[in-house]
């Protein structure tokens, strides 16, 4: 007959229908002269039932999980009760194996990895996407990156896409990746920012999504040597439209993904817990942050009392997010501990016009600053941090030929997912990982 080929995802649309799924075996149990396989096929799970002598041949006998098979046959509806996926089940009139997977080691498949030794789960991650969890995940980060550029589409920013390979730092150099460069010595980089700038007198607002690198010291459960980069530039705003735009992004994306029927779905799933967050977000100034940590006794991790000037490292700031538990915009950070570029607050020179977007569960996902938009300001600027000017000629001159009050901001995806999905560690959000010691596979 003739067997329409579907992917799992439509099957239920091709119900009582004569259809052929392709995919690997996902599980498989035998019962009463029956094999009852859930096939998978990247876009959902399929319950799928051989009977007679479809059981009987070597392929049937001797098939594994993960191998992949090709089914024909037709869809029908379960009686209520019944637990297959879309309480569905394909009864096979013939199927053949496509290709035998070695079976016998369930350890990388999703029912063992997730507690297994994380070195391993690691070494064995392309085997572990697999598995539902990681799948959900991917798939959920699939969806944001979607709502991230429809919400951009709809606030008519442009998306540009910035060079990896350069020869300027953007957040200082002791994270640079460094290369050669026919001879030259150039990085990987850090951040897109300095040439967001320089398009915002040819395209307007602009926004970019792509990977940052950081030769990331620092080996923690949210630091990533190569991570996705969410940046836009924003030209003629004042601080408080930044931030309003800032608040604007995250929640219209977010009201994008639940509006999305899987999206939500998954989400739902891997993290039941989570709340849309509640607009305004909480601003809090970095010297009151400061207080705050001393009042509820949280030391840095030399263990002493904050003070105005420190940088307020991982653990006092995911403590201080997680205690007040909503998203929050820690404002106007001292000068000392922010990156050149910064635009200096009108009230108080010794503090930035700077914005960091605290969640609960991970802390800093979001961060961003106006900028100094004054080309003799900057030039001192380049002096103070010991920074060569000339390299960057290109960034001083946005502010020579017509410069105009601006500011922007960088999010971290896999931050990002980290917070909407509660995972444990940001690793677990990027499809291949790379961080301190691991650059494989
Ligand atoms: O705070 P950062 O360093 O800011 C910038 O790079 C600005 N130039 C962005 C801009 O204004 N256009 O990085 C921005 C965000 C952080 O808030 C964090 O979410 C993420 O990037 N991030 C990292 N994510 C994973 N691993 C790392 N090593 C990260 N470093 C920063
Ligand atoms: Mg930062």
């Amino acid at each position: 007959g003739d067997f329409k080929r579907i992917k799992i995802a439509h099957g239920v649309d091709t119900r009582d229908q004569p259809i052929r799924v392709q995919g690997w075996v996902h599980r498989l149990r035998s019962q009463k002269g029956l094999i009852f396989i859930i096939l998978r096929d990247g876009t959902g799970y399929m319950q799928c039932v051989l009977n007679g002598k479809l059981t009987q041949t070597y392929d049937a006998l001797t098939l594994t999980l993960e191998s992949t098979v090709e089914i024909y046959g037709t869809l029908k509806a379960l009686p209520e009760g019944k637990s297959a996926p879309d309480n569905h089940e394909l009864v096979a009139d013939w199927w053949r194996c496509v290709g035998k997977a070695p079976g016998g080691d369930e350890a990388f498949t999703n029912r063992v990895a997730e507690g297994a030794d994380p070195s391993i789960l690691a070494d064995f991650r392309h085997l572990v996407i697999r598995g539902e969890t990681a799948s959900a995940v991917l798939k959920v980060r699939a969806a944001v990156m979607r709502a991230f550029r429809a919400e951009y589409e709809s606030m008519r920013i442009t998306e540009v896409t910035p060079p990896c390979m350069v020869q300027t730092q953007v957040e200082g150099g002791s994270t640079l990746f460094k290369f050669d460069y026919y001879g030259q010595e150039a990085y990987l980089t850090q951040s897109s920012q300095l040439y967001l700038e320089t398009c915002l007198p040819s395209l307007g607002d602009v926004f970019c999504v792509q990977e940052s690198f950081r030769a990331e010291k620092s080996h923690t459960r949210r630091h990533l040597s190569e991570y996705t980069h969410l940046e836009a530039e924003l030209g003629f705003v004042s601080f408080e439209e930044l931030l309003e735009h800032l608040e604007q992004l995250i929640c219209g994306t977010i009201d994008r993904v639940m509006a999305d029927p899987a999206a939500s779905a998954l989400l739902k799933q891997l993290n039941p817990g989570f709340q849309v967050p509640k607009r305004p977000f909480m601003r809090m100034d970095y010297r009151d942050a400061i207080k705050w940590l001393n009042e509820n006794d949280i030391k840095t991790d030399e263990g002493k009392d904050h003070v105005v000037g420190d940088d307020i490292a991982e653990a006092a700031e995911r403590k201080m997010t997680d205690a007040l538990n909503v998203p929050i915009f820690l404002v106007r950070f001292p000068r000392e501990i922010k990156a050149f570029y910064m635009k200096r607050c009108p009230e108080d020179k010794e503090f930035t016009e700077s914005v960091d977007c605290l969640m609960p569960g991970v802390g800093e996902i979001v961060g961003g600053s106006m900028r100094m938009w004054d080309a003799e300001e900057l030039l001192k600027a380049y002096e103070t941090e010991g920074i060569d000017a000339k390299p960057y000629y290109w960034y001083t001159d946005q502010r020579k030929y017509g410069t105009c009050e601006h500011g922007g901001y960088g999010l971290g995806v896999e931050r990002f997912l980290a917070w909407i999905l509660n995972r444990w560690t940001v690793r677990d959000c990027s499809l291949y990982p790379r961080y301190t010691d691991r650059c494989t596979p």
